[in-house]
């Protein structure tokens, strides 16, 4: 056929029929938003390089979450900034870390919202790495003992879900294993499966205090590179026990999104990290472009390449958004 008899616009004349037709849809279900948890009391810090986003005290955390649910959005993944870091991220674990008491205040007050743990080392550390370190060199399996009391005390403070995002080798299945044997096999597992080490992490890494003190951690997570390999890792966390995978970064990895969607029939998480964030807002604050059009383009295009859920920094003004009009 083809033209004079297809026209593609017929079709995308009226917004009406445009929403007919249109083949992917953002709703507020679909966010997962972090937060950033800190001690202290009425404290509400401004993180510079995330422009609405800030570090929460326990009583402020519970006011920002009440937001959040407010608006729609179904879950909130957490990240902690400890006290004190030593050689053994001894606060990940403690029961009363800084995440174990935001769990609980938060089941308490708002028992729906679920509240998915990021379950990592790295905030807690004193060298910043995301494992042991010995003789300049990240240890796997020692590592392993350490995220599954990491997660098994977030369990019982009472998380809905756990998220590993260290990239060790073999930790959802640790993770799975001390779960289930403490009476948690009901808690599901979120596994950051393929984690690139990626420059757009910059803006957490200063909103957390967890950048690396040596090197970097190319030797735990992905080279960007690779497509192959993330199937690999998502095969082997599903194996392992996993309940829904997750790619990390979003934007510069939506073929790796595709092709997990498509090779697994598991629903697959997509983070829209912090420095993809934070060059929106800036472009948008310089008046370069639509801040606005540009966030639901994003999120619209991590779904269409196949993305169930999005973490995103985006999800209140998201949601503010959707509440007036259907994306
Ligand atoms: C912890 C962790 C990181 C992020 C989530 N969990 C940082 C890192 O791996 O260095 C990044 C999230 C973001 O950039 O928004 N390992």
């Amino acid at each position: 056929m083809g033209f004079p008899y297809e026209r593609p616009r017929r079709l995308r004349a009226t917004e009406p029929l445009r929403r007919l037709v249109r083949e992917t849809k953002v709703g507020v279900e679909d966010l997962i938003y972090p937060l950033f948890v800190r001690h202290g009391k009425g404290v509400k810090e401004p993180i510079p390089s995330m422009p609405g986003c800030h570090r929460f005290s326990l009583d402020a955390l519970l006011q920002e979450a009440k937001e959040v649910w407010e608006l729609g959005v179904p879950a909130v993944i957490l990240f902690g900034i400890p006290e004190r870091k030593d050689e053994r991220a001894s606060e990940a674990y403690a029961r009363d870390g800084i995440i174990q008491q935001a769990v609980r205040e938060l089941k308490g007050a708002l028992p729906q919202l679920t509240i998915i743990t990021d379950v990592c080392l790295c905030e807690y550390m004193s060298h910043g790495h995301c494992g042991l370190v010995q003789d300049g060199i990240i240890l796997n399996d020692p590592t392993l003992e350490l995220l599954s009391l990491t997660a098994l005390s977030h369990a019982e403070a009472g998380a809905d879900m756990v998220a590993p995002s260290d990239m060790m080798d073999g930790r959802v299945r640790a993770i799975r294993e001390a779960l289930d044997r403490e009476g948690y096999s009901h808690v599901p597992i979120l596994a950051y499966s393929a984690k690139y080490a990626s420059a757009f992490y910059g803006p957490f890494r200063e909103a957390a205090d967890s950048a690396p003190q040596f090197g970097d951690r190319s030797t735990y997570q992905m080279d960007p590179a690779n497509g192959d390999e993330a199937l690999r890792e998502v095969a082997l966390d599903i194996e392992e026990g996993a309940d829904i995978v997750m790619v990390k970064p979003a934007l510069s990895y939506l073929d790796v999104i595709r092709r997990v969607k498509e090779t697994f029939c598991v629903p697959v998480a997509a983070y829209n990290v912090s420095g993809e964030y934070a060059m929106i807002k800036a472009a948008a604050q310089s008046g370069w472009i639509d801040g606005e059009r540009a966030m639901m383009e994003v999120l619209l295009s991590i779904k269409r390449a196949g993305a169930d859920m999005i973490l995103t920094y985006f999800a209140k003004e998201a949601a503010r958004l959707l509440a007036k009009k259907a994306w």
